[in-house]
């Protein structure tokens, strides 16, 4: 068994910061996104895993995430020249795969449920594809997927207007090496993408097993601002280590479950967790609300923040009022001189400046 994680794309979504970093490696709890998604994978007891990198991040993500041996795994990574779908990169990956089945896993997506559970499903009923389902709201949004009452999987449609069910596909699928043959008789849709869910509509149109198993806890894509802040949340909410590193200076509180970096200074601060700080952070008279991770080397004076994800190297100076559910990219600064706006909400791209004057 391998595993197939498809890490490169366009990631328009969650511009400004994919325009100079992958959007896989934007933090959630001050770890990358793609990490999750390789320790699940390995948990599962898989380590021939393969990247599918694209030629603007994939050497960013190559050198932050190594050869595997930091997760006890080895790692191929596999280049693909131009985001043509997610069929495509399984096509581009199929020296790596050759007759293996694998695990496709989505570089974006993070899912609360071990996937052992599903692998043994996989393997026990020799199946040709294992799809995940998650019931949503909004299914117009999404693959949707109609199944029969023990879950077999009678059809697929792309962002249907008129949904046959409220299971949209996770992204996370489950394929024998019977998936290449049905790739290489579909065709690029409208978008111009070779799309997986008509590949897996060619497997289920050639009578192959195609079945489907529901998500009991959450499923988060992270490829928007609002879903990645979700995610944030859910996971200071319930893996974060309480660790008290740098140095707290008397006059500061630190309430609840707050993980503090090394070389990290709180002065005269209140930092009410569910919250984490990274590395030779400066932080001084500020209020830290639940729900936030400060990157490395940030640096927060005069600040009012909760609910948020500020990443490596940001400032934020003397902005009086609360900045609540904002993503604030590598290096960005925020400083306010005068007057006082009633609210504030940023999306604000790596490098990028905003006085408020
Ligand atoms: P998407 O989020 O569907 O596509 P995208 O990355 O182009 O993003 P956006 O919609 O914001 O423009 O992709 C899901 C995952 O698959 C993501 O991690 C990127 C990856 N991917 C590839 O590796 N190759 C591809 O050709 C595509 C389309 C996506």
């Amino acid at each position: 068994m391998k595993a197939l994680i498809l890490s490169g794309g366009k990631g328009t979504r969650l511009r400004p910061l994919t325009y100079t970093g992958a959007k896989q490696l934007v933090p959630v709890a001050n770890k990358p996104i793609l990490w999750y998604g390789i320790e699940s994978i390995v948990d599962a007891g898989i380590t021939d895993i393969g990247i599918v990198i694209s030629p603007e991040t994939g050497e960013e993500i190559q050198e932050i995430t190594g050869n595997g041996d930091h997760f006890g795994a080895k790692i191929t990574y596999i280049l693909q020249e131009h985001p043509l779908g997610l069929a495509h990169a399984v096509k581009v990956a199929q020296p790596f795969l050759g007759d293996s089945p694998f695990i496709m896993y989505l570089g974006d997506n993070l899912i609360q449920d071990s996937l052992k559970p599903f692998f043994s499903k996989f393997k026990e009923e020799h199946l040709d594809g294992l799809i995940l389902l998650r019931q949503v709201s909004n299914p117009s949004a999404f693959g949707v997927a109609k199944i029969d009452k023990k879950g077999r999987v009678l059809k697929l449609v792309e962002k249907p207007k008129d949904p046959p069910s409220n299971l949209a596909l996770v992204g996370v699928y489950f394929f024998s090496p019977a998936i290449h043959q049905a790739i290489g008789s579909i065709v690029p849709s409208d978008r111009g993408e070779l799309e997986i869910t008509d590949a897996i509509q060619e497997l289920i149109n050639t009578e192959k097993n195609v079945e489907s198993l529901q998500l009991n806890g959450w499923w988060l894509d992270t490829g928007k601002k609002d879903d990645l802040l979700e995610a944030n949340r859910i996971i200071l909410d319930t893996d974060l280590e309480i660790s008290k590193g740098g140095n707290i200076d008397e006059k500061s509180q630190v309430i609840g479950r707050v993980n503090i970096g090394e070389g990290s200074k709180i002065i005269n601060s209140t930092v009410r967790g569910p919250v984490i700080i990274g590395q030779d952070c400066h932080i001084e008279n500020c209020f830290i609300g639940p729900y936030t991770s400060v990157g490395d080397q940030v640096t927060l004076i005069d600040a009012d923040i909760e609910h948020s994800v500020l990443l490596e190297g940001s400032q934020i100076l003397e902005i009086h009022q609360r900045i609540v559910d904002s993503l604030i990219g590598r290096r960005a600064k925020l400083e306010m001189a005068h007057q006082r706006p009633k609210a504030l909400q940023f999306m604000i791209g790596d490098d990028s400046q905003i006085e408020l004057v």
